[in-house]
């Protein structure tokens, strides 16, 4: 059976969480292809409220098998804290959850190089999760990173960390005037975690196309969102991985022709956390009671989020980028209290009008947006049990976002709760699921 690719079509937080949960009904495997433990999942089911960071959001159906590929980087105090806390509530994580020992681990080093490195830029700085995501990815592209596997090979991990730890250490000491870190103390910590995490070690490509190839769906959940891509986002201000669909390829290991569905996760307005860029950001009251209705904290970081009306320059940029089948719409309920509502269509510059994302970052900074202005529908939304049964003007907005953006909406949610989400086109994940 083939897969199926759950990736923010924003700058994340779009409530990917809820949208794999719910999605995960129907499928065998939820595999996490990228990011680490800046990402904040939140998932509500009754009245228990999870989140995850590193642990893919299908963990919470006893028959879904989550992945964590070779993509993502894991942070092993992290993975621990979080399968400890899912034990406590009762669901069997260490005997489920799969990693890749192709999985970059995130170091004591990488944490402390992102606290440097964004003190260092000053006013300039990005904003990051400070949770060491872009010095780990840095020297994984520079192949120096220490690897999953290597946890449960004491010689090639202090082998690999000494070597790590020479240049690290001349950074931290003479670059930015800071004590060197001890060897022994990191491979103490670091080893001491091998023996509860041995059981994880997976083969996880191998497992990934075995459960294709028996007929098995997978789902790819995507971390962070579009536009905090590195290639295709709003670089510098953005994240150090490939959130995009097309890193559910590499992240995952699997080629794009298992791939049929490519769905985009939305909220009906947008939030951004962390430096850069944003045309259609408020700040105003507006933009206040958007933020208070909309719970808009990071999950991670706890920050408040910017927020801005809904951008459809930016989902238009993130179907092309995404190849986008659906649109699963978030947080319709959060506009429920306005009177009346925007969507940027295009934005202005210069005289310029551009209808598509811009090419150079100095016009997307200075974009202006152009808004069309609609009528809200100004009543509680959140009780509706049936599509159709929403007042025609939180319809007709749909409508014109899904128009806009040129990708059709299948899923509205109008709550946190899984009942919450509303089915628009009757398209199943899995035929007959
Ligand atoms: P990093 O991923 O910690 O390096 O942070 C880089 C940028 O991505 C910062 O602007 C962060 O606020 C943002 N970011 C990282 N993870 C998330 C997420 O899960 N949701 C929203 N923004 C994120």
């Amino acid at each position: 059976m083939p897969a199926t690719i759950i990736v923010g079509a924003q700058w994340g937080d779009e409530g990917k969480g809820k949208a794999t949960d719910m999605l995960a009904d129907t499928t065998d495997l939820v595999v996490r292809y990228q990011g680490g433990n800046n990402a904040g999942h939140t998932v509500i089911v009754g009245d228990q409220v999870f989140k995850l960071h590193l642990i893919p959001s299908g963990i919470l159906y006893p028959h879904v098998t989550p992945v964590i590929a070779d993509g993502v980087v894991i942070d092993p105090k992290v993975m621990l804290e979080e399968l400890d806390g899912l034990e406590a509530r009762g669901l069997d994580a260490f005997a489920r959850v799969k990693g890749s020992g192709n999985a970059h681990l995130i170091m004591p080093y990488h944490r402390e190089l992102d606290l440097l490195i964004e003190r260092r830029l000053g006013k300039a700085n990005l904003g990051t999760t400070k949770r060491g995501i872009g010095p780990a990815y840095a020297d994984k592209a520079s192949r120096v990173g220490l690897r999953f596997q290597d946890l449960f090979d004491e010689k090639i991990f202090r082998q690999k960390l000494e070597a790590a730890l020479h240049h690290k250490n001349e950074l931290l000491t003479k670059i930015y005037n800071r004590l060197p870190m001890d060897l022994e103390e990191i491979a103490e910590e670091y080893l001491g975690y091998a023996d509860r995490l041995q059981g994880l070690l997976t083969d996880t490509t191998e497992m990934i196309h075995t459960s294709l190839e028996g007929g098995q769906h997978i789902i790819l959940e995507g971390a962070q969102g579009t536009l905090l891509d590195l290639d295709h986002g709003t670089y510098p201000f953005v994240t150090s991985s490939n959130p995009v669909a097309g890193g559910a390829l590499t992240g995952g290991g699997i080629g794009p022709r298992h791939v049929d569905r490519v769905i985009g996760i939305t909220k009906a307005y947008i939030t951004r956390v962390g430096a850069g860029p944003f045309p259609t950001e408020l700040f105003d009251e507006v933009g206040e009671r958007m933020t208070d209705i909309g719970g808009e904290y990071g999950t991670t970081t706890g920050r408040r989020r910017r927020v801005g009306w809904f951008d459809a320059v930016l989902a238009r940029y993130a179907n092309r980028v995404n190849g986008l089948t659906d649109l699963f719409l978030t947080k319709l309920d959060v506009l429920s209290e306005f009177e009346t509502l925007k969507v940027a269509t295009a934005y202005r510059y210069d005289g310029k009008v551009y209808e598509n994302f811009p090419p150079h970052q100095s016009i997307f900074h200075h974009a202006e947006p152009v808004y069309e202005e609609v009528p809200g529908w100004g009543s509680d939304i959140t009780e509706v049990e049936d599509y159709s049964d929403l007042p025609v003007e939180a319809r007709d907005f749909v409508d014109l976002l899904e128009e806009q953006a040129q990708a059709p909406v299948t899923w509205v949610s109008i709550g946190p709760k899984r009942s919450q989400t509303l089915v628009r086109r009757d398209v199943p994940l899995v035929p007959g699921g």
